[in-house]
């Protein structure tokens, strides 16, 4: 695992960018992309540099990582919405190459299924961004969830969802239940890159970096990938 560690937002941002444009620069590559706050700055860095260096995304593809179940598609929250107004309609990915779970699916088990043939159909995903919540969370699988788990409907826990009203305005508006890639379904990725920012992500990217390998920290799963880059801001790799 490498761990790179930079002094400011920017640089975190400009770090991941770096990695993402490798693999779009080398041909067709399949993205695996993820929302929450923390990847917000590579998407405007790889916005900018589609826009002024003329980064090109015409031969790449993409899965998101996971997706509120309940939401219709056009919420401003649901994270395809946010995936899209953040990155997708701002590059020229083919956006019928990004493909969404449907959290409005009337089977979510069958959705869940539909996911992860489409990602082996794909060849599998070459990149993939991760967050990580407090309470280690990779996607939303939750504490507790199996290491070699597949793309599959969770409950939130109350902290992720106190975590996540933030962008809800409040708690009760947070989805008690998600389809989330599983962390086996992430873990067949060819790189993972976890990014983190500030000192409220200080243990838990210690536990996760550090830890031992355990479903109560799920993130701690990346300890076992062949090539995984962790890059976070001096706050965040406070008690590395
Ligand atoms: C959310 C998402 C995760 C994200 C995490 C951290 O609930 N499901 O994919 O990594 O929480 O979010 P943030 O980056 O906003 O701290």
């Amino acid at each position: 695992m490498e761990v790179v560690i930079r002094s400011t937002p920017d640089e975190v941002a400009s770090t991941v960018a770096d990695i993402v444009e490798h693999y779009v620069r080398g041909g067709p590559t399949t993205l695996g992309l993820a929302t929450g706050s923390s990847p917000l700055g590579t998407y405007r860095e790889l916005v900018r540099r589609h826009r002024h260096d003329g980064l090109d995304f015409s031969s790449a593809r993409a899965f998101l990582l996971d997706e509120y179940v309940g939401l219709p598609k056009d919420h401003e929250q649901s994270y395809s919405s946010v995936i899209r107004s953040e990155f997708v309609d701002r590059v020229n990915i083919d956006p019928d190459r990004v493909d969404y779970l449907d959290g409005q699916a009337e089977d979510l088990a069958r959705e869940a299924a539909r996911y992860d043939a489409a990602i082996a159909a794909a060849g599998g995903v070459d990149v993939q961004l991760l967050g990580i919540g407090t309470n280690g969370h990779l996607g939303f699988n939750e504490p507790g969830s199996a290491l070699t788990s597949r793309t599959r409907v969770k409950t939130l826990t109350e902290q992720t969802r106190l975590d996540n009203a933030r962008f809800f305005g409040r708690v009760d508006d947070v989805p008690r239940h998600v389809l989330t890639q599983g962390l086996g379904t992430i873990g067949e990725a060819g790189h993972l890159v976890l990014v983190a920012a500030g000192e409220g992500k200080a243990d838990v990217v210690a536990a996760a970096v550090e830890g031992p390998l355990t479903a109560f920290c799920p993130a701690s799963v990346i300890q076992l990938h062949r090539h995984t880059t962790v890059v976070l801001d001096e706050a965040a790799a406070h008690h590395l």
